[in-house]
């Protein structure tokens, strides 16, 4: 199984695609079920990716010194917060309504939701990384370490939107052809 973890995974197994196939990417927004429930998510999906591309914008003016250190610290420590908040409770809402809903719907896609329900997991852990790698550069324990401290947070950045970017489009690879062949079941 760890060549579906999210850094090894190039994308959901071909078995898991047949829906995907029935219902291609670009032809989602032409479906009628595709706005309203879905159009919402992906839109939280968006508003993750958009964090944390601004959270990289900021550290990367911070390296090069575009942004006093306090305004970086402050803004940082908002979105930060705010992003971890957020990605709990979306995986909640996931783990508890969507994926139980959905997951009976299709007995071809099954371990797909398998595999969302591992990925939540693994990114939750990196979480506490994340968390980790912020506070020592919103709150530096030690001045001298701020450069090599704000490098690391943006590795750590970096890392991040490549793993969490594995899992949405994943996800909605797999949950949105569900939603647009079955409906919206009691989701809305
Ligand atoms: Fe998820
Ligand atoms: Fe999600």
């Amino acid at each position: 199984m760890s060549e579906l973890k999210l850094e090894m995974r190039p994308g959901l197994p071909d078995p898991l695609r047949v829906l995907l196939q029935e219902f291609p990417r670009d032809a989602w927004q032409s479906n009628d079920r595709f706005h309203g429930l879905i159009s919402f998510w992906l839109d939280r999906h968006m508003m993750f990716r958009q964090v944390l591309a601004k959270m990289s914008d900021l550290t990367q003016q911070a390296q090069q010194r575009d942004i006093e250190q306090r305004i970086y610290a402050s803004q940082l420590s908002r979105y930060a917060r705010f992003f971890v908040e957020q990605m709990h409770g979306h995986h909640h809402m996931e783990d508890e309504h969507y994926f139980p809903t959905l997951m009976d719907l299709d007995s071809r896609l099954q371990r797909g939701f398998a595999i969302l329900d591992s990925d939540h997991h693994e990114l939750d852990e990196q979480l506490h990384g994340f968390t980790d790698a912020a506070n020592s550069v919103i709150m530096p324990r030690d001045p001298v370490n701020v450069v090599s401290d704000t490098a690391k947070f943006l590795d750590v950045l970096t890392r991040f939107e490549l793993i969490l970017n594995r899992h949405l489009v994943d996800e909605e690879e797999l949950i949105v052809p569900i939603i647009l062949k079955y409906g919206p079941a009691d989701l809305g």
